[in-house]
C-alpha cells in the first residue's frame, strides 16, 4: 500500500533525536556473513528498508536469520541452497552486487541479473567485475546477467581506476579467503570499510591498511562466528544537523560519532551555523542568518555525496550564491527542480552542477520523491516551508531512515504518514 506523509511546515523544532546504525555500513557486514559457517550476531540493525530487502535475499538463498532482541539478528549461513539471487530483490538493491565477493570466495560461484538501486545515475558493475577477474573469477556476461565462477581465488595487486566504496568492500571480501596476498591500491576510506574491516579482523581476517587508500589483505582458510555492533549513522547524523540548522532549532543529536562528519563541521563553520560537537554528540544552536559557500562532493575524508542534498536545502536559506559541484553520480541534482518549485532560487549549469541563490522562502506543495537522498532533504525542506506539504513515495525515505517521522514528530514537527 502507498503511503504519504501530509507535512504542515514552520513549526519550531527542540529536543533530543538519536542516531540509528549505519545502513551503508550494516548492509556489508550481513553480506560478509557469508564468509563464514559459523554465527554471527548483528546489532544496532536500523529497521530501514535497504536492511529488510537483503535480508529477504540472503534468506532466499538459504542464510539462517533470526531477530535477535530489539535491534539484533543471528545470522548463520553454513551452506547455500541457490547460488542464482532473486532477481526481483537484486534489481531494488544495488548491494546485492557485493554478494559475489563472498560467495566466490566461499563457494566458487554466482550468478546474478543486473543490480538496481536509487535512480542517480548509471551505476556500472565494471569495477568490482575487473577485481574479480583479478583475482581469479571467469566471467560470462548475457543481456540479462552475470554469471561468475572460481576454481579457487587467488590473491593479486588490484589498481581501482577510479575510487569505488562497495567495489572495494566486495574485493576485500572476496581476498579474505583467498590463496596469497591481495594488495588494492587506490581503495576507498569510508569509515565504514574501516568497520567491516576491524570486524573481518576480530573474526580471523588478516587486512592491514583500511582507511588508507592501500589495503593488504592476507588470504586466511577460515572466518570465525563473532558479535558486530553497527557503528551510527553517520549520513543520518549530518542530515538532522543540518534539519536543525535550516530550521534555526536547537536540536541535540545524540549517539553518533562527529569526528566522521569534519568536513561538515569545516562547512558550518564558514557558513555560520553555531554548534558544539561532544564524543558523541553534537548541539545545533539556532542562528538567525547564514552565509552562502561553494562546496564540491568527495569519496572521504571529502564531503559526501549523501549529505548534498540535505546542504543544498540548507543553502537556499544562506544569502548569497552557492555553487554546488556533485562529483560522483550524475543523477544526484535533478531534484532540485523541486526544490524551486517550493519557491527555492537553483539554477543548473549541467548535470553536476548547480548554482542556489538565497535567501528564498519555501513554500509546501505535494512532493514526489525520487531517490533516498533526495527524499530526506524534500522532507527537511516541507519541514521549513510556510503551508502544506505531501509527500508520496515515502518507501524511498524509509529505505535509510528508520520510521523518520516519529522520530521528528518528537521535536515538534507536524508530520502525519497515511496510507493511500
Ligand atoms: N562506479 C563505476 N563502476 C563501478 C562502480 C562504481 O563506474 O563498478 C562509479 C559510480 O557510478 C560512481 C562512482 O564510481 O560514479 C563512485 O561510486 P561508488 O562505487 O563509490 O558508490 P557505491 O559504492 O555504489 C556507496 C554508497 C552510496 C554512496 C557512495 C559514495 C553503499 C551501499 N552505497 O555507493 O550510498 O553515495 O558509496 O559514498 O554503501 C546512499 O546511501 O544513498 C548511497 C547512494
Amino acid at each position: 500500500m502507498a503511503e504519504k506523509f501530509l507535512i504542515e511546515g514552520g513549526k519550531p523544532l527542540k529536543g533530543i533525536i538519536e542516531v540509528k546504525g549505519a545502513k551503508n555500513a550494516v548492509l556489508k557486514v550481513f553480506i560478509a556473513s557469508l564468509l563464514s559457517d559459523e554465527e554471527w550476531v548483528i546489532s544496532n540493525v536500523p529497521e530501514i528498508g535497504d536492511v529488510l530487502r537483503e535480508i529477504e535475499l540472503l534468506k532466499k538463498m538459504g542464510v539462517k536469520i533470526e531477530k535477535k532482541g530489539k535491534d539484533g539478528y543471528k545470522i548463520k549461513a553454513r551452506e547455500i541452497k541457490k547460488l542464482e539471487l532473486d532477481s526481483d530483490l537484486t534489481h531494488k538493491i544495488r548491494t546485492s552486487i557485493i554478494l559475489a565477493g563472498p560467495m566466490l570466495a566461499r563457494f566458487g560461484e554466482i550468478k546474478f541479473t543486473y543490480p538496481g538501486g536509487c535512480l542517480i545515475g548509471k551505476r556500472p558493475i565494471d569495477l568490482f567485475l575487473e577485481g574479480l577477474i583479478a583475482l581469479g573469477a571467469n566471467l560470462k556476461e548475457t543481456k540479462e546477467g552475470v554469471y561468475l565462477k572460481t576454481n579457487g581465488l587467488r590473491g593479486n595487486v588490484f589498481v581501482f581506476p577510479q575510487v569505488s566504496v562497495t567495489a572495494t568492500e566486495c574485493l576485500i571480501m572476496a581476498a579474505v579467503l583467498a590463496k596469497g596476498k591481495t594488495i588494492l591500491k587506490n581503495a576507498a576510506m569510508e569509515p565504514e570499510i574501516v568497520s567491516l574491516v576491524e570486524f573481518l579482523n576480530a573474526c580471523g581476517a588478516k587486512i592491514k591498511g583500511a582507511g588508507t587508500p592501500i589495503i593488504e589483505i592476507e588470504g586466511v582458510k577460515k572466518i570465525e562466528g563473532g558479535h558486530y555492533i553497527t557503528i551510527p549513522d553517520r549520513i543520518e547524523a549530518g542530515t538532522f544537523a543540518i534539519l536543525a540548522a535550516a530550521s534555526q532549532s536547537e536540536i541535540k543529536i545524540v549517539n553518533c560519532e562527529p569526528k566522521h562528519l569534519e568536513v561538515l563541521w569545516s562547512i558550518f563553520k564558514r557558513i555560520g551555523v553555531k554548534f558544539k560537537l561532544g564524543q558523541d554528540y553534537i548541539l545545533i544552536k539556532p542562528v538567525k542568518s547564514l552565509k552562502s559557500l561553494n562546496v564540491v562532493t568527495h569519496e572521504y575524508p571529502g564531503f559526501p555525496t549523501d549529505l548534498q542534498p540535505p546542504l543544498t536545502v540548507l543553502l537556499t536559506q544562506a544569502k548569497g550564491l552557492s555553487l554546488i559541484r556533485e562529483t560522483v553520480f550524475e543523477g544526484r541534482l535533478f531534484y532540485t527542480d523541486i526544490l524551486n518549485q517550493m519557491g527555492a532560487n537553483i539554477i543548473m549549469c549541467d548535470p553536476h552542477r548547480i548554482v542556489v541563490q538565497g535567501p528564498s522562502r519555501l513554500y509546501g506543495r505535494k512532493i514526489f520523491s525520487p531517490d533516498i537522498r533526495a527524499g530526506i532533504s524534500l522532507l527537511i525542506a516541507a519541514l521549513i516551508a510556510q503551508g502544506k506539504s505531501v509527500i508520496e513515495n515515502v518507501e524511498q525515505i524509509d529505505r535509510g531512515y528508520e520510521r523518520i517521522e516519529e522520530r521528528i514528530k518528537k521535536l515538534g514537527a507536524d508530520i502525519k504518514r497515511v496510507s493511500d
